[in-house]
């Protein structure tokens, strides 16, 4: 089997530039280690810039995230109970969308069908070759054979944990991590949010975060300590420990009821450099995580795949190589921006355990700031609805 580039992984990332490929005349096979219901079945993030939704109308699979996407202008940040609105229409003139990644991924997967691109799901051991020439290939096992892909390039969007970055030698790139010393612990609600927008909380006792899916499911998070165990919190536990660290009002407005999802997710931040090995390009979490916070990791993931696609269209249609070159120190510049943005909002909203007191003036301090300064809300606001690609 013979195509021009190989995507690995069937995320929000190989998905879009499956996508943007398609739309440009590029042949693609996607390789999937899940079955597109596993894939379906993650609960994930659900904050999209306001570029990332504009992409979703431009490669006409915009219906849905128009219909059933949640417009929000800004969002609320809480410390020790006090409110402050940062109004992004106001501050930068662009918005938000509140859309699940999964629905995202719903959307890009019916179009991949619908157009009859290829896309193989449960593809075993998969593994890369030669990706250090100009002829890779990508084998993989499925009902007990074997079977090889020859491709042009190959583009790595298999998440944190799949065999792409793996496959560079170790010598050849550099890896930059932060461990948070905490996790979230989320859950997912049948019933209305408490706020029309986000609010996101500082408290002593640890971050809360009140986002949502739609405006009769709700999705909560309240920060734990690093190994804490999900058999301990009951959904009574959650929500007395929820509405501890959020603004009074809310606490006492919002509706609460049986958890339909519980998890813990560890915090991370983690940038591998660079994208690029020979015919090898990294995107998405397969080259970095951002802890959740900035709600970053699945716009730039989308962003990554936007300028590789833009970089295959140019070699493909010019049979210039500048933008491949190019790809790595150009996504990487704004990688870096969104982990700043999201280690930021990290350290200014959870409790730390080696803070202490200065620390946390310091975290008061700076919301103060946020709360007197137009050029504070400013930056918050470019930043959360998202950076320019260049
Ligand atoms: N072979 C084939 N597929 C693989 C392999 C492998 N060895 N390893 C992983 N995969 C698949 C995973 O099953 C998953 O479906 O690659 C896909 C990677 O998808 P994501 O983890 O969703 O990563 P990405 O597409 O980069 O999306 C960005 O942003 O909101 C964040 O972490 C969140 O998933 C989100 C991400
Ligand atoms: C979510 O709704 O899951 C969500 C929203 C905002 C974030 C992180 C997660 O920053």
């Amino acid at each position: 089997m013979r195509t021009q580039v190989a995507i690995i992984g069937a995320g929000p990332a190989g998905l879009m530039l499956g996508r943007l490929l398609q739309l440009a005349g590029i042949e693609a096979v996607i390789l999937e280690r899940k079955s597109g219901e596993y894939v379906l079945s993650r609960i994930r993030a659900g904050v999209l810039e306001q570029g990332t939704a504009d992409l979703l109308r431009k490669v006409n699979i915009g219906a849905r995230v128009e219909a059933e996407g949640l417009p929000h202008d800004g969002i609320e940040m809480c410390f020790d109970g006090d409110l402050q609105r940062i109004d992004f229409m106001a501050r930068v003139g662009r918005r938000v969308t509140v859309y699940g990644q999964t629905e995202m991924t719903h959307d890009l997967m019916e179009a991949r069908k619908a157009s009859g691109a290829t896309t193989i799901y449960e593809a075993a051991d998969v593994a890369l070759h030669d990706i250090d020439s100009d002829r890779p290939r990508v084998t993989w096992r499925k009902d007990g054979v074997t079977h090889t892909l020859e491709c042009d390039f190959i583009a790595g969007c298999d998440g944190f944990h799949g065999v792409s970055r793996a496959s560079v030698p170790e010598r050849s790139l550099t890896l930059f991590d932060r461990h948070y010393p905490f996790g979230w612990l989320g859950i997912l609600v049948d019933q209305p949010p408490v706020s029309e927008e986000l609010i996101y909380a500082h408290h002593e006792r640890g971050f809360a975060l009140c986002s949502m899916r739609s405006m009769t499911r709700s999705r909560y998070y309240v920060q734990v300590a690093e190994g804490e165990k999900i058999e301990n919190w009951s959904d009574q536990r959650f929500w007395d420990e929820l509405r501890r660290r959020i603004n009074p009002d809310a606490a006492e407005r919002m509706k609460i009821g049986p958890s339909i999802e519980k998890s813990i997710a560890p915090l991370r931040s983690f940038v591998a450099e660079p994208l690029r090995f020979g015919s090898l390009f990294l995107a998405g979490d397969a080259a970095h995580i951002v802890p959740p916070t900035g709600a970053k990791g699945l716009n730039l993931a989308i962003s990554d795949v936007v300028m590789l696609g833009d970089a295959l269209t140019e070699f493909y249609g010019e049979r210039s190589k500048a933008g491949l070159d190019a790809y790595s120190g150009k996504a990487l510049l704004r990688i870096w921006k969104a982990e700043r943005f999201s280690w930021w909002m990290t350290s200014l909203l959870h409790t730390f355990p080696e803070t202490g007191a200065f620390g946390r003036r310091i975290q008061r301090a700076d919301f103060d700031y946020l709360c007197g300064s137009v050029a504070a809300q400013t930056s918050l606001a470019e930043n959360y609805t998202g950076l320019s690609l260049g």
